[in-house]
């Protein structure tokens, strides 16, 4: 009985791990390109009432039209999703990942999609920098580069991690942490949404290139992302998806 279970638990691990990752041409002919997302990052992916939208929603969706299918679209919390690409869940993810050596060992990114970093936000205006955090008590979303980044700086009193980078600005407003570190771009948009009243926006900390993942060595479907990625890019369709949300052109220069 406990061989069997053994075996059993063996051939799933197996399967799970031997399982090949979908290429392009099979994708192509399923027709359904499955991508994930978090839909917790505005304004790069997030939730319009019930409605999957943001930059990246319409990037990937501009992406798939060039490589001719549809995308079905699967939203989980941030720290779930380069996981599901090695067991096969989805094809995809596009979810403001940067591109790190760390994560280039277990998935395999596309050229970058935008190039942005992590900016501080605080109440107190003298809070701007990355030294100015010394002695701080700094928001970031788990599983960041933001909190890989503040974790190195010296003489941070403590980094408070939060599931959703939403909770760690809520952090801030009601005072519980001195500051935020987050994409400059998410900084932007909540300063000006309103509900950020009287946060203000510092300086970066790191800047970083962010790219869509597949799974590691799928590199058919890596190339065939690059490829699109390279048309949208000449045809204006990335300028005016750009422009609409983050009101100007983000591509790496
Ligand atoms: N750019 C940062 C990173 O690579 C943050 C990404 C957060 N993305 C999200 N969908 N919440 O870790």
């Amino acid at each position: 009985m406990k061989l069997l279970s053994q075996l059993v638990v063996l051939t799933l691990f197996l399967t799970a791990t031997l399982s090949e990752a979908r290429t392009f041409e099979e994708i192509k002919k399923d027709g359904k390109f499955i991508v994930a997302t978090e839909g917790g990052f505005p304004p790069f992916n997030f939730y319009q009432g019930p409605k999957l939208t943001g930059f990246e929603v319409e990037i990937a969706e501009a992406l798939a039209k060039k490589m001719g299918v549809k995308i079905e679209w699967r939203a989980l919390a941030f720290d779930a999703l380069l996981a599901g690409l090695r067991q096969d869940r989805w094809d995809m993810v596009i979810a403001s990942f940067g591109i790190t050596p760390q994560r280039s060992k277990a998935v395999s990114f596309t050229d970058p999609h935008y190039c942005s970093g992590g900016v501080v936000v605080a109440k107190d205006p003298a809070v701007r920098t990355a030294q100015d955090l010394s002695g701080k008590v700094v928001a970031v979303q788990t599983g960041t580069t933001y909190l890989e980044s503040v974790q190195k700086l010296p003489g941070v009193k403590e980094v408070k991690n939060f599931p959703k980078d939403t909770d760690a600005r809520a952090a801030l407003m009601s005072g519980r942490v001195d500051a935020w570190v987050t994409d400059k771009f998410v900084a932007k948009a909540a300063l000006e949404s309103g509900a950020s009243a009287g946060l203000k926006l510092g300086d970066f900390v790191f800047i970083e290139q962010i790219a869509p993942a597949v799974k590691k060595g799928n590199t058919s479907l890596v190339e065939a992302i690059n490829k699109a990625l390279q048309e949208i890019m000449a045809d204006g369709t990335y300028e005016a998806i750009s422009k609409k949300y983050l009101k100007e052109d983000v591509r790496c220069r």
